[in-house]
């Protein structure tokens, strides 16, 4: 099955999938076992609500395979890429899904300071340090509990050792994932620490609202309460500027294609946008609408900052469950986020988490159909 149509059983009225309809639509939240990896038991929890709607979510990476929704004719599929097998997350596709820390995004050179300590990270991306290293927390098997089975709800934990991938102090690490009777997937994050640690976590879903990859994002219209961005020099580390958006490719304050613009930016948006907020409160930030299928995303985040990705670097490698490469542009990412290089710019919010705080941040996605 496709990934874009994964689990598409679960909504359709065939007779052949009435069985599987009439189990798949309880509500709640099922486990399936999901093969093995770093000898530590990987799981699927199928998370459903009343009407319908359904989200995956493994264990392994903590990451949303499929997020299936009816379009405005009734057909179901996902909006979101990801692959129906372990096997395909293993093959290392750039995030797709993902919960990503200890710190998303870029630091320059894998290097910062706190006080005077300073701190190398592994790097890997060029010079720098992306989305937490080698082996960051979308590579890693979570703990996992399911809230009950009556609520569709999922929390997953993790220990990120002092030292791991370079990062300072042992950081635990919980992201709980619910999913409303309204079609909102809200992802909250908690974490302490027991010595200062950047921390910068996200969730990496790349988003293609058609639920089908023969159709690009470029026609997707977006709108980020952004009066702001972050410039990026070569390698995607910000320059330090904080720069208007007005009269630029990057001004979506009015809801604009993703395509109208695109050709101005080389290499395709890849950018933090500095949002409009009076406090840290769960507010809606931007919103991305698609008239093939009528869906409409939402975004609510307490995050000062959204990675605006239109996934450039797709290049064919990867393919969705039916064989259909994933190209440039075929699907994006809104990672609500504290700016890239944070720990290296100190006019930028700080990532500095220590101990005795508490990390909290709550994203919330919402569905609906038009
Ligand atoms: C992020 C980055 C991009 C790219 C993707 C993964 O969104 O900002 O530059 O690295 O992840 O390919």
């Amino acid at each position: 099955m496709a990934s874009l149509a994964i689990g598409i059983a679960a909504c359709n009225n065939t007779e052949e999938n009435k069985k599987e309809t009439k189990e798949e639509m309880k509500t709640g939240i099922v486990k399936s076992d999901w093969g093995t990896t770093d000898g530590k038991q990987v799981y699927l929890f199928t998370l459903t609500n009343k009407n319908g709607a359904q989200v995956k979510i493994s264990n392994y990476g903590g990451t949303i395979t499929s997020w299936i929704m009816p379009d405005k004719n009734g057909k179901a599929s996902s909006v979101v890429l990801g692959f129906d097998s372990l096997s395909g997350y293993l093959a290392k596709p750039p995030y797709f899904g993902a919960t990503v820390g200890r710190y998303g995004n870029r630091i320059a050179n894998g290097k910062f300071k706190i006080g005077n300590d300073e701190y190398t990270l592994a790097t890997n991306n060029r010079k720098n340090a992306l989305h937490g290293g080698l082996k960051g927390f979308d590579k890693v098997v979570w703990d996992a509990s399911p809230t009950t089975d009556s609520v569709a709800a999922l929390t997953l934990n993790y220990v990120s050792k002092d030292g791991e991938e370079g990062y300072p102090g042992n950081l635990k690490v919980s992201v709980s994932f619910s999913l409303s009777d309204n079609n909102e997937l809200t992802i909250e994050y908690n974490a302490e620490t027991d010595k200062p640690t950047p921390v910068n976590l996200t969730n990496h879903s790349y988003f293609n609202l058609t639920g089908d990859v023969s159709n690009t994002i470029l026609d997707h219209v977006l709108m980020i309460d952004a009066d702001h961005y972050t410039p990026v020099d070569s390698t995607l580390i910000p320059t330090g500027e904080i720069k208007a958006v007005k009269g630029t490719a990057f001004d979506f304050t009015k809801p604009e294609k993703v395509g109208a613009r695109i050709d101005q930016v080389p290499g395709g948006y890849d950018h933090n946008f500095v949002l409009n907020r009076k406090d840290s409160s769960l507010q809606l930030v931007a919103t991305l609408s698609d008239s093939l299928s009528g869906r409409k995303l939402e975004v609510f985040t307490m995050q000062p900052g959204l990675q605006f990705y239109s996934g450039n670097f797709l290049n064919g490698t990867f393919k969705t469950n039916d064989g259909k490469p994933i190209n440039k542009h075929d699907a994006m990412c809104l990672e609500t986020q504290h700016f890239p290089n944070s720990p290296n710019e100190s006019a930028f919010p700080s990532t500095i988490l220590k101990p005795g705080e508490k990390y909290h941040s709550v994203t919330k996605y919402k569905v609906s159909v038009q």
